[in-house]
């Protein structure tokens, strides 16, 4: 253990009561408002000591130096040998990169342009086909921002699953929709399957030319030609934007086209002020890097395997997912940039849900449980409907009165299955109002917080070898030309014949 973990796995922080008691700044100290959100982490046990250890840790890592080669387009991104640009998308990168993110966008809008002035046909509908990178962002953003006034209806379509296809099909006319295949690699089996399948349907809907009615969204621009979409109605990306960070570049196209082009960039522009926040804000009053701390602070010292995010607001409800393949894919690594073992735990399991149905499901281990999870809520001060403001200022007083129940706990000798242990930390973030501004700037704390961590970890946050094996391996089953073990070859046989 080198000095910088020793001071910081040394801490030894007193109940978040008497934090509190011994503070009175406490709430301020640990409150950061930027872009219309408010970050209140006074429900951690972070403390001054704590954040100057952890000061301490990025300074011995050369935390500002890895940063600043993120945001220049440096090959961060070292396992495969390239920079992970997306921060460029929104602005704030190499002046290269902004450049070619800014005409990559350009030839989005103008297809956006075509299509609503009528140049592809009737199009009421969207069905986008991708997975993991290539779907979640978008379906993010749709649900979050389009329930109102999405200008179209769209479908997200992932599972190679025929039964999510046929269920997307049932709700569209074929004459009407716009097939969109999101692929960064355009290779994924998942999505070709999907794609194809697409055309078929179109086909037999009636659809003369069924390529006529497909975009691809892709950095591979070559295999969607290849595959038979015209280059007219290619959108490319950069190879530098990973997968899980891909939702700013053509990957949005569908949110663009649902949302509207002022409302994709009102995203943009908020991600580039958490940018920029995160590029100037001492750490102490940085949010991504001040969240970061406290991941580590709980995996690091007290051992949590695990983080929980729940969304006090159903607009919100797929945040949780999203943050499942940011947040894991990113970190759950076990080699270090320098090639040898990590030695210590990565990122925690993200898992979560939607208040206040998650309370009256998972929110007894919580309370009560042996496991420590850390939680964080994320909540909205408008309201995301029109009913009776009973609905949501109930919502918010049960989010606000979890994160106080979960620190305060109730003693109960008598009857130790009534009692609450508390202490039990709580993170929250209110947004003013949930608009694309502020879902962009929310999402991209996300991301740099992910940065933070891997950097004082020494991990690589942009590569993903761990989904390969299981691929490759689905692929050699399909082609028989693998020897399984006993259960798999009988699960096999079983199933398939
Ligand atoms: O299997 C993991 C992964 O490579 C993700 O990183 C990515 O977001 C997803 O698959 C989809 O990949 P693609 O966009 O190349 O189809």
């Amino acid at each position: 253990m080198t000095a910088d973990w020793h001071a910081i796995e040394t801490l030894d922080p007193p109940r978040l009561e008497a934090l509190f008691a011994n503070d009175p700044d406490r709430l301020a100290r640990f409150s950061i408002d930027v872009a219309g959100l408010h970050f209140d982490w006074s429900k951690t046990h972070l403390t001054a000591d704590a954040v100057a250890a952890f000061e301490g840790l990025a300074k011995a890592q050369g935390f500002a130096a890895k940063r600043e080669a993120l945001f220049a387009g440096e090959p961060v991104n070292a396992t495969e040998g390239r920079a992970a640009e997306h921060s460029a998308e929104r602005g704030e990168g190499s002046e290269e990169a902004v450049a070619r993110a800014a005409q990559l966008h350009a030839r989005m809008r103008a297809l956006i342009d075509a299509i609503e002035a009528g140049a592809l046909g009737p199009v009421r509908n969207i069905l986008h086909i991708g997975i993991g990178g290539s779907a979640l962002g978008p379906d993010l953003l749709i649900d979050a921002l389009g329930r109102d006034d999405a200008r179209y209806d769209v479908a997200i379509v992932s599972n190679i699953d025929g039964c999510a296809l046929e269920a997307a099909f049932a709700q569209f006319e074929p004459d009407a929709t716009l097939v969109v295949v999101a692929s960064k690699t355009f290779t994924t089996t998942e999505t070709l399957l999907n794609a194809t399948s697409a055309l078929q349907w179109l086909r037999e809907g009636g659809v003369d030319d069924p390529y006529g009615r497909v975009i691809a969204l892709t950095a591979a621009p070559d295999k969607a030609v290849e595959w038979g979409v015209d280059e007219t109605r290619v959108l490319p990306f950069a190879e530098s934007v990973g997968g899980r960070y891909s939702l700013w570049s053509s990957i949005g196209f569908p949110a663009a086209l649902a949302l509207g082009w002022d409302a994709f960039e009102e995203l943009l522009d908020g991600a580039g002020e958490m940018d920029r926040h995160f590029r100037l804000a001492a750490a102490h009053e940085n949010a991504p890097m001040l969240a970061a701390f406290g991941d580590l602070f709980y995996t690091q010292v007290k051992g949590a395997e695990t983080r929980a995010v729940f969304a006090y607001d159903e607009r919100l409800r797929l945040l949780p997912s999203y943050l499942q393949q940011l947040e894991m894919e990113s970190n759950g690594k076990a080699a270090g940039l320098d090639g040898k073992p990590v030695g210590r735990h990565t990122a925690p399991i993200t898992w979560g849900g939607v208040g206040t149905d998650a309370q009256h499901a998972v929110f007894q281990l919580l309370h009560q449980g042996t496991h420590l999870v850390p939680v964080e809520f994320v909540a909205v001060t408008e309201p995301g409907d029109a009913l009776d403001e009973e609905h949501h200022r109930q919502l918010l007083l049960n989010c606000f009165a979890q994160g106080a129940a979960l620190m305060k706990g109730r003693a109960n000798d008598a009857d130790p299955a009534r009692a609450y242990p508390g202490d039990r930390p709580s993170a929250t973030i209110l947004i003013e109002s949930l608009d694309a501004h502020s879902l962009g700037a929310l999402i991209a704390f996300y991301e740099q917080r992910v940065f933070v961590s891997a950097a004082l970890l020494g991990i690589n946050p942009f590569d993903q070898f761990g989904v390969e094996l299981g691929k490759e391996m689905a692929k050699a089953a399909g082609a028989g030309g693998l020897d399984f073990d006993p259960s798999t070859t009988d699960l096999i046989k079983r199933a398939l014949g």
